[in-house]
């Protein structure tokens, strides 16, 4: 399958759920990438909207295209997020954060009026896991925090859970909020819930990046074109 064709395909077809003046929450990666390029020539034929960033990478792609950004805070009203994802499930179930962004993905997305994820093919799976579970943590006790990660992915039935501090480049990869990332390989996850519910009972986890069923409409693309659910 042709991923590129796939993300643009699936990220032009959401824009049919886009109209003038809307407030859009707008995702991150490469995929989201493809929605601001729709969402950048809708602008220049005249289109007026806002959007609210969900990372500085966005940030800057969306006002390179002509698009008024403005903070979550200037705003009780979000018509709609578009934001791509790691892995989809049938019941909406996601896993995200492969960006860093989950946080204020999530954040984004919940308190939109409608979430529409946009995607290839290839992130269209049956059961959650096989992409590495992103865990937001606070950097003060990281390594403590790891080990209760550990400690409770064991005790929800994963019988060795992989759990590592992302790197990037210059080090510890951290969140636009300066935030570290434990991913968390596990290979199968059940129940997306019960196990949202566990990790976020450790103190210094701010955010899983499982969005239990969130996604009101899942666009997936590839060069054939979309398919739509809506689960
Ligand atoms: C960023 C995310 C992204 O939406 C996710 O990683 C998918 O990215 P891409 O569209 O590049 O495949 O969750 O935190």
């Amino acid at each position: 399958m042709n991923k590129e064709a796939g993300k643009r395909a699936a990220a032009r077809a959401a824009m049919d759920y886009v109209s003038p003046e809307q407030t859009i929450g707008i995702g991150t990666g490469s995929t989201a990438k493809y929605f601001i390029e729709a969402l950048g020539e809708k602008i220049q034929s005249g289109w007026s909207l806002r959007a609210i960033p969900t990372s500085m990478e966005t940030d800057t792609l969306a006002r390179a295209v002509g698009i008024e950004i403005i903070t979550p805070d200037e705003t009780t009203i979000i018509d709609l997020a578009v934001d791509g994802t790691d892995e989809a499930d049938p019941r909406g179930n996601l896993i995200k954060g492969g960006g860093a962004a989950l946080l204020r993905e999530k954040i984004v997305a919940k308190a939109a009026k409608k979430f529409v994820v946009i995607a290839d093919k290839s992130k269209r799976v049956s059961t959650l896991g096989a992409f590495p579970l992103p865990v937001e943590i606070e950097p003060f006790g990281w390594a403590l925090t790891i080990t209760a990660l550990r400690q409770t992915l064991q005790d929800q039935g994963f019988s060795s859970p992989n759990v590592n501090l992302r790197q990037d480049k210059g080090g510890a990869a951290k969140s636009d909020g300066g935030h570290l990332i434990a991913d968390c390989a596990l290979g199968k996850i059940d129940d997306p819930a019960a196990l949202d519910d566990a990790l976020k009972r450790i103190p210094g986890v701010i955010e899983t990046g499982l969005f239990c069923t969130m996604a009101d409409v899942m666009i997936f693309g590839d060069e054939d074109g979309v398919t739509i659910d809506t689960p």
